[in-house]
């Protein structure tokens, strides 16, 4: 047991990068994200090999995403100097790990993953594609390179971080107890619904307001949400437990969410009103961002200088982890 040194906390986390960032994102895990990277050690991965799993046959979008999402970041107020950004693809060790783990991750395991037969069936999959099936398996390499102790993620990846911690489990009992079990920390704000009212919000859904809108694209969007469909005149009642916008009232403006609810359920307020209210506090809630994007766009190598220099500094701890990982399995022959 001696060699489980590492005491002290360190958070991976990360997102495909299949397109730029929307409110959802932002609710479910960047604001979490941005409080706790002052507090832990933390690893932000841009998982363009995972991205492929679903998006091999869009390898430009894959490359433009690296750059938008690490835009996205940096706008939330991830403050490069504290988090490691980097790219998956660019850790070979990564992908070396995911072979070793293979070996002893049963097919039937992945298969009733319920995040993989969910988005089997989101990308309807007649037959699985040996990558996609194998991609909490590369999530447990992402998550063991770096000897993480935390995982800041949404609900839908719990049972990948199980699985992880299966995996690591299984590696230190079979050849020497390196590598650490990793926590999910989950946020409890539930996953933003998308203007459709129908969806949770996503970009393949068409329903999302990306990070970088502009204020008139926000109340462009909002005004075309779907609300409540009962609610034909203003002063008819509403209910606002259907509605995408009062969802909205509740996850950004919380103070002010009770007095939405009364006055929609009472008909004192029409969907107009209500939707230029929340539209405004979306864009308020974005405008610091668009204040640290500008910085970024307007020096545009400094984001493929913050990537590189957190790729180096993640290839050198994928390093070190992964000659301890072939001295524990043997393969270590001259
Ligand atoms: N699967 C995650 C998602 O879809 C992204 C991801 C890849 C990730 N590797 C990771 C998240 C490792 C946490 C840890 O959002």
């Amino acid at each position: 047991m001696t060699e489980k040194k590492q005491v002290k906390n360190r958070i991976l986390t990360g997102d495909r990068t299949t397109g730029k960032l929307h409110l959802g994102h932002y609710v479910g895990s960047l604001k979490k994200r941005v409080e706790m990277h002052y507090k832990y050690e933390t690893f932000i991965l841009l998982a363009d090999v995972q991205a492929l799993t679903t998006h091999f046959d869009k390898p430009q979008q894959i490359q433009k995403s690296v750059r938008q999402i690490t835009e996205d970041y940096l706008a939330v107020g991830i403050d490069p100097e504290k988090a490691t950004i980097f790219v998956q693809s660019h850790i070979p060790e990564i992908a070396e790990l995911t072979i070793y783990f293979s070996m002893f991750v049963t097919v039937n395991s992945l298969r009733h993953n319920p995040t993989i037969k969910s988005e089997a069936a989101e990308h309807s999959y007649k037959d699985l594609y040996y990558g996609f099936l194998g991609y909490p398996v590369s999530q447990a390499a992402d998550i063991s390179f770096c000897k993480a102790t935390l995982v800041p993620v949404g609900g839908d990846q719990v049972p990948h971080i199980e699985q992880t911690r299966k995996i690591v489990r299984r590696f230190n009992e079979l050849y020497k107890p390196i590598l650490i079990e990793p926590e999910a920390v989950v946020g409890k704000t539930p996953r933003l619904k998308g203007l459709d009212g129908k969806n949770k919000m996503s970009k393949s859904m068409a329903n999302a307001i990306y990070l970088d809108s502009s204020r008139s694209e926000i109340f462009q969007k909002v005004q075309k949400a779907v609300t409540d469909p009962s609610r034909i005149r203003k002063d008819d009642p509403g209910h606002p437990q259907i509605c995408p916008i009062f969802s909205y009232h509740k996850a950004f403006s919380e103070k002010t969410s009770n007095d939405i609810l009364e006055s929609c359920q009472s008909g004192k307020i029409g969907c107009v009103e209500c939707k230029q209210l929340i539209a405004n506090q979306i864009d308020f809630i974005l405008e610091p961002m668009r204040e640290r994007r500008q910085v970024y766009r307007s020096k545009p190598k400094l984001i493929d200088e913050i990537v590189l220099s957190g790729t180096q500094k993640a290839q050198s701890i994928a390093k070190e982890t992964m000659k301890e990982v072939r001295d524990a399995m043997g393969i270590n022959y001259f």
